[in-house]
């Protein structure tokens, strides 16, 4: 049987690259970000997944604009990256599973979902980042992935109550998997950020840290929002907060925070961070 080991959840700035690459974690600008991290790699060494179930967004790397599904899995034997124009090194492929991937797929068609199955698929700044934060330096993955793709990129988005549904027949899905193995659920992106418009450098602290706070024990409360009313809350990209309310949905029974970090500023975007895990009595 697969076991959910817990979910993390993170922003995925693509600057976060620039500092890896240019080895700036201890620098005072960044290392209130990176000492996020150290108590995820122990608890990571602990757990020891074997597969990252990542709900993310694409940004334009994969699908662009002429052909934009709402839900894509990735089920491809790899993942590469490519280079998005950030100034960021590319980083080795991913392995994937695509058994996991085409159980997922069933299960979530026969559940109602529209799913756009992929047998290729680019993973941009949004997988590659929070991997590169999650398992640094490792030289070769330690886990298979298994990308899940939701659009904030082209109106109409889905809704907040849609992905933390999404998050749940995933979540049931992965339960109902027969081999044993051990999956982390991750979901990527936010918390509150818009890089353009009026509104450029927009950050609702107030908002982010109730949105974390409610997310283990109350995550309903964020799916009572339309998307327009989140992107008034969090940015026009903050709205990708939507990847931590399906990656909440996943996780089931009584769920507590036993990690988490905030803060202000990097880049243009409050970069958040999470470990949720399962009580189960
Ligand atoms: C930034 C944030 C993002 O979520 C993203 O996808 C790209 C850039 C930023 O803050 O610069
Ligand atoms: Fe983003």
């Amino acid at each position: 049987m697969a076991t959910i080991v817990g979910a993390i959840t993170t922003s995925h700035v693509p600057a976060i690259g620039g500092a890896i690459a240019r080895n700036l974690r201890d620098d005072p600008y960044w290392k209130p970000l990176f000492d996020g991290f150290p108590p995820l790699h122990r608890w990571l060494a602990k757990v020891r997944p074997d597969v990252a179930v990542i709900f993310y967004n694409d940004h334009g790397l994969n699908f662009f604009l002429d052909k934009m599904p709402t839900f894509a899995v990735g089920a491809a034997p790899q993942y590469c990256n490519a280079d998005e124009g950030w100034g960021i090194p590319t980083l080795p492929a991913v392995p994937g599973d695509q058994r996991l991937s085409w159980h997922l797929i069933e299960r979530l068609v026969g559940e109602d979902f529209d799913i756009t199955s992929c047998q290729e698929m680019l993973i941009d700044h949004a997988c590659t980042i929070p991997l590169a934060l999650l398992w640094p330096g490792s030289g070769g993955w330690p886990v298979r992935l298994v990308p899940i793709c939701i659009n904030t990129v082209q109106h109409p988005l889905p809704s907040a109550a849609r992905c933390f549904k999404l998050g749940q027949a995933v979540g049931r899905a992965i339960a109902a998997y027969e081999e044993d193995m051990r999956v982390v659920v991750l979901g990527t992106g936010g918390l509150s950020h818009q890089l353009d418009g009026q509104r450029a450098g927009f950050i609702n602290k107030s908002f982010d840290l109730e949105f974390m706070e409610k997310l283990p024990t109350d995550p309903e409360w964020a799916t009572r929002f339309s998307v327009r009313e989140l992107v008034e809350l969090a940015g026009t990209q903050g709205i990708e907060l939507l990847m931590w309310l399906a990656a909440r949905g996943a996780l089931s029974g009584e769920v507590v925070t036993t990690h988490s970090n905030y803060h202000i500023p990097i880049s243009n975007t409050a970069a958040g961070l999470m470990l949720m895990e399962s009580r189960i009595a």
